[in-house]
């Protein structure tokens, strides 16, 4: 029953304290800091863009990030019922379901991506990786060829096979292992690369801001990155919420989860940018640049194909703590809304996101044509539309509904009186309208 799993007070259902802040920061670090935030620091404006990032982090993400745990917490059920419970009225259920749903699509090809790190992880530590000498067209080959369909259904496994054994024993457990050794490796990682000859110049493009790179564009891709970073808009922090003891401090925990998510942003940038200008790569490549750039570095290092390897089975681990958190949300709403137990759900859920992933999988390298349109391969429509409408409009959901609908929000974020007023501040006047901003520029509704 709904009570069953909404209210539930069985210990397996809920977080410990500090179980509860891993999980979250394994939710929030992820492809998007380590494959997603350096590409497109790389191609928007190097430093300059990180700063507008940090920013928007602050100023929009930490507060929505804030509501969303709250209105978890609050209403105790998947990110629909939550919805409805503290406010009463079944319409906001139906814009709770928007989330759940992009959960669910992004999931479907955030697995291909994450996938291929596995693959990559494997090629370096066999040394397969440096029999080659051109990543460009061996990165094109492999993504457009049909192994990758076999990395995803393995980290769709893997994801089902973590989350069926519940929030304590699955999520959690996997959470508290991986999140700090994946700091240790990073900064082993970015040792290394901070001590190559001529580190320096990767260094100041990373953090010596030039202004003059910024477009408006610049903008609007920091703010929609600060979302998907921190796992905005999806439902997956509501979720989260639902299974958070009501002792903990929810203020404090955004400030750990926001700074544990830059931190890991930075170290990321620390590996890549001096890795990659030492090497005479190129920073603004796009989506290639870790698959690219990094194995060509690698391979010209002393001991390149353990440094290769660590670096991408820590991709692989990054991305597995985000894609748990993805399937969770889906999960949650299916065992409220029809009852079913978690075994079921996980399994039903785990093969059907899959198999929505297919097409994604197979829709690059142009093996299927039909799964190129309008000149984008479908991967290229999935994360266009999940990144650029779903995940702001979802945002945009809860910001209104915390700033605007909710009573209870103060007492359940438990803020001291000023700081209550400036996240609803936030919430009321600056996030919709940037987040309106997002969503209408990438429609094309606004050009800038
Ligand atoms: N925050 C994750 C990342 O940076 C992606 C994610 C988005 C996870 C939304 C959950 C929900 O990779």
């Amino acid at each position: 029953s709904a009570s069953q799993q909404g209210d539930g007070k069985g210990a397996g259902e809920r977080f410990s304290s500090s179980g509860f802040i891993l999980a979250a920061i394994g939710s929030a670090v992820g492809l998007g800091n380590m494959w997603k935030f350096p590409y497109i620091t790389g191609l928007y404006g190097g430093a300059a863009f990180f700063l507008l990032f940090i920013i928007c982090l602050l100023v929009v993400g930490l507060p929505v990030l804030l509501a969303e745990l709250a209105v978890g917490r609050g209403g105790r059920g998947n990110a629909s019922t939550s919805l409805i419970r503290l406010s009463g009225n079944r319409l906001w259920g139906g814009f709770g379901f928007i989330t759940i749903l992009g959960a669910f699509v992004i999931l479907s090809f955030y697995a291909v991506v994450a996938g291929w790190t596995i693959h990559y992880a494997v090629l370096s530590f066999t040394g397969k990786l440096f029999e080659h000498n051109d990543y460009a067209a061996l990165f094109t080959g492999f993504i457009g060829g049909w192994m990758p369909l076999l990395w995803q259904f393995i980290v769709m496994f893997l994801t089902g096979f973590i989350i069926i054994r519940g929030v304590s024993a699955g999520i959690e457990r996997f959470n508290k292992v991986l999140i700090p050794g994946l700091v240790i490796l990073l900064l082993v990682l970015a040792v290394r690369a901070l001590t190559l000859e001529g580190a320096g110049e990767g260094v100041s493009f990373f953090l010596r801001p030039d202004f003059s790179e910024l477009t408006a564009e610049s903008a609007l891709v920091a703010l929609g990155h600060a979302f998907f970073s921190l796992s905005l808009g999806m439902g997956a922090m509501m979720t989260y919420g639902a299974y958070v003891d009501k002792r903990q401090s929810l203020g404090l925990a955004t400030l750990a989860i926001g700074a544990g998510d830059l931190i890991y942003a930075f170290l990321a940038g620390l590996i890549i940018f001096p890795t990659t200008f030492v090497f005479g790569l190129e920073a603004s490549q796009g989506p290639g640049l870790v698959f690219v750039a990094l194995p060509a570095a690698f391979s010209a290092m002393p001991l390149g194909s353990l440094f290769g390897g660590l670096f991408f089975v820590l991709l692989a681990f990054a991305a597995l703590t985000s894609t748990v958190s993805l399937l969770e949300v889906p999960v949650a709403f299916v065992r409220e809304a029809f009852g079913w137990s978690r075994k079921f759900s996980v399994v039903l859920l785990t093969v059907l996101c899959f198999l929505l992933g297919v097409p994604s999988a197979l829709s690059l390298g142009n093996k299927v044509p039909a799964l190129t349109f309008g000149g984008k391969p479908f991967f290229d429509w999935m994360d266009f539309v999940c990144s650029n409408i779903i995940l702001p409009l979802g945002g945009l959901v809860v910001t209104l509904f915390v700033g605007y609908a909710w009573k209870g929000a103060s007492e359940e974020a438990g803020l001291s009186p000023w700081w209550f007023r400036l996240w609803l501040f936030m919430l009321r006047y600056i996030a919709p309208i940037l987040v309106l901003l997002v969503v209408l520029y990438s429609a094309g509704i606004i050009t800038l």
